[in-house]
């Protein structure tokens, strides 16, 4: 497996890898954009791409500019070996690990931002989140030039803006979106489950709860969001401690509230279990 630390390295190595493949008709070159803290949430995502591309890079960068002043850049675990070993075994040929330096230039000046999607659900609570989330996956499409790239519905907000982003500057990826990956008792894998203690992992699994409440009250044909949301709140009543983020039942493509729920619509929850936001979401039907 080979490291590179470089955007013109991770260039050639894509492009090369494009040019002696040809006459191939399966995709080539498959990313995975992480943070590294590598679970079997990210594992699954480096196996779908190496299952469809004969070369699969993984992207392992603590991106700055997605988090906001008082949140948790400084601290976000960072495991690089580790991680390389999980990407190694779960099929990747190589990891792209740059410097801060090397994706913000001294005196980088130039952002992406999707209008409207940008500050909505997880936009709104965190201003400049998805700001910072467009631009690096921007810069890491434009670098490594992929066939497909690879992202979490776990982020559906995230999915939603980055695949109005890819549409709209025409970047020429197809973004493919992977299940969520839960733990046995439902709690979705994230890499920031590590911060929680004892009682607040407990706590944690309401989320999976609600999840599966819309779910079950949408088969059995409940469409009214309010009767829903008010079927989530019911739950979240049983765990006071929690600081409930948001609810929402939006349109999974423009992020816009529906009043009536339907097939392909996105559930989304996110909150607060003592200093940890969680989120958890549901594509109805
Ligand atoms: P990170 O949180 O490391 O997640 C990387 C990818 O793994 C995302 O697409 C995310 O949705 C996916 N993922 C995380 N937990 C998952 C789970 N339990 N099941 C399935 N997929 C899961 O998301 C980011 O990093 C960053 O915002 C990034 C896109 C890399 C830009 O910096």
């Amino acid at each position: 497996m080979k490291i590179f630390r470089t955007v013109s390295e991770l260039r050639q190595w894509s492009r090369e890898a494009r040019l002696s493949a040809a006459g191939q008709i399966v995709p080539v070159v498959g990313l995975v954009p992480t943070m590294g803290a590598l679970h079997a949430g990210h594992a699954s995502l480096i196996r779908a791409a190496a299952a469809q591309c004969s070369h699969v890079v993984v992207s392992v960068f603590v991106n700055p500019t997605q988090f906001g002043p008082s949140e948790d850049y400084a601290v976000y675990p960072r495991t690089f070996e580790a991680d390389c070993a999980l990407a190694e075994a779960a099929g990747a040929t190589a990891i792209f690990a740059p410097t801060v330096e090397e994706i913000y230039p001294a005196g980088a000046a130039t952002f992406v931002e999707v209008d409207g999607l940008s500050s909505r659900l997880d936009g709104l609570s965190r201003p400049g989140h998805f700001r910072g989330v467009a631009t690096v996956v921007a810069k890491l499409l434009i670098a490594a030039e992929p066939d497909r790239a690879y992202f979490g519905q776990k982020d559906a907000a995230q999915v939603a803006v980055l695949r109005r982003m890819a549409r709209d500057l025409r970047l020429g990826s197809e973004i493919v979106v992977c299940p969520i990956v839960r733990e046995v008792d439902g709690l979705a894998l994230s890499s920031r489950n590590i911060y929680l203690s004892p009682a607040e992992r407990v706590q944690a699994l309401t989320l999976s709860r609600v999840v599966r409440t819309v779910e079950a009250l949408f088969a059995e044909g409940e469409r009214d969001t309010q009767v829903l949301t008010d079927a989530v709140l019911e739950v979240f009543a049983f765990e006071p401690s929690l600081r409930v983020d948001y609810i929402a039942l939006v349109d999974w493509a423009t992020l816009e509230p529906r009043e009536t729920a339907g097939e392909g619509d996105l559930f989304a929850v996110a909150v607060w279990v003592g200093a940890t936001r969680l989120i958890d979401n549901t594509v109805l039907g």
